[in-house]
């Protein structure tokens, strides 16, 4: 017997689906590097919408240890870290990283993507369960879809809805072997924090362990951008995994996990995106431990980048403009129905200003909003001219 319907035809039947449904991303075309100030699809723009938080992509250290990496030990691992892929490089990471965040150990990943989705399902399996807000990242999902594990949702950032779920757990028959509570650290729709004290104390009263997904949280929080364990004075037994990524404020690529001794030999031994995946090349791993350095050595980053985001949310609040929960250098400009949103980010664009409409089925139909994201290195001067660009924008569709 035939399947029904064909590859050739569905997949372009699916994509014409999503682009009837104004669904489908438009991918731009980054002409220079990731600057505030770049072209993009041969237009000059101030850019607003980058995770480049403290703009160390370019930063000369990060970019000379990547190329000397380079030079000395080749394009390429040449195999999983698993095998013989595993280079000096790699492990001063993992030990830097650890060291940077006051912890016994790190493991790094290829990406935070392969983080996420290698390490969540090895936590819990039949006889276990999660316990996930409901606006955790995607490859936190995938990683619990990936087990037969239970799980249940609570509302996103309530602790009382997590209490009333802790308490119907704590009643289950038979009890639970594992239980996991996830989070996100900084949710990077809202720009709002995980009641991260809080939760740790419900996991404690639960015998249940912590995994907190810091992607937006490091680089901007806590001392010198140590995130957000280090930002509410956590212990490591109160946050059993504090998992992160290279790919936002560090400025490079590739995923990290952070805890005991215990967690990185299980991880390395279990995730299977660890073991059945190519080494991030070794000018990856330098570059990343460069990155490190200068978050130990030039704090004027991390508070520049929060300057830059006090001025532009105070001016775009002073404007009327509802900025939703932002607690972060993310600000999410809130427009209401998808259509508006599209609207503004085409207005601004025509302005010289790149920031993302974020619309359904990514935020609920009627909190669609542009998300603007602050960095370290955009002048007050390239703040006023978005800022104009929103007022004028906001006013001519109602919005302020
Ligand atoms: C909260 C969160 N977790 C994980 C990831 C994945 O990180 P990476 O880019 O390293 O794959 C992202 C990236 O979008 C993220 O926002």
């Amino acid at each position: 017997m035939k399947a029904t319907r064909h590859p050739t035809k569905y997949l372009g039947e699916e994509y014409r689906r999503l682009v009837r449904e104004h669904l489908n991303w438009e991918l731009k075309e980054l002409q220079t590097a990731n600057e505030p100030v770049c072209k993009v699809d041969g237009r000059q723009v101030i850019l607003l919408c980058a995770n480049n938080y403290l703009n160390l992509s370019t930063h000369p250290k990060v970019v000379d240890a990547m190329l000397e990496a380079t030079k000395k030990y080749g394009a390429g691992a040449g195999s999983d870290r698993s095998i013989s892929g595993n280079m000096t490089v790699h492990e001063e990471l993992d030990r830097r990283l650890a060291r940077f965040k006051n912890a016994p150990a790190s493991l790094t990943y290829q990406t935070g993507f392969m983080a996420n989705e290698g390490l969540v399902p090895q936590l819990c399996g039949r006889g276990d369960l999660f316990v996930s807000d409901e606006l955790n990242h995607g490859s936190i999902i995938d990683g619990v879809r990936l087990t037969k594990a239970d799980r249940a949702i609570f509302k996103h950032k309530d602790v009382e809805d997590l209490a009333r779920v802790m308490d119907e757990v704590a009643k289950h028959d038979p009890p639970y072997n594992h239980i996991w509570i996830l989070t996100d650290g900084v949710f990077s729709m809202d720009g709002d924090l995980a009641p991260l004290p809080e939760i740790a104390k419900l996991a404690e009263e639960a015998g249940a362990g912590v995994y907190v997904d810091d992607a937006h949280g490091e680089g901007v929080l806590g001392e010198d951008g140590r995130g957000i364990v280090s930002h509410f004075h956590l212990r490591r037994d109160q946050v059993h995994v504090e998992m992160g990524t290279f790919s936002k404020a560090f400025g490079v690529i590739g995923g990290h996990i952070t805890g005991g001794e215990d967690l990185r030999n299980f991880a390395y031994n279990k995730s299977r995106s660890w073991l059945l995946s190519g080494g991030v090349p070794p000018g990856v791993a330098a570059a990343c431990t460069a990155a490190i350095d200068v978050l130990e050595t030039e704090p004027q980053h991390v508070q520049q980048v929060w300057q830059n985001r006090e001025y532009f949310l105070t001016a775009m609040q002073d404007l009327g403009f509802d900025t939703g929960n932002s607690e972060t250098p993310i600000v999410p400009v809130m427009c209401g129905e998808s259509k508006k949103a599209k609207e503004l980010a085409d207005f601004i664009w025509q302005k010289g200003i790149f920031a993302l409409p974020i619309v359904f089925p990514m935020v609920a139909r009627d909190k669609a909003r542009i998300r603007a994201q602050l960095c370290t290195k955009h002048t007050k001067e390239q703040l006023d001219r978005a800022i104009c660009a929103f007022e004028e924008g906001g006013k001519k569709l109602d919005l302020i």
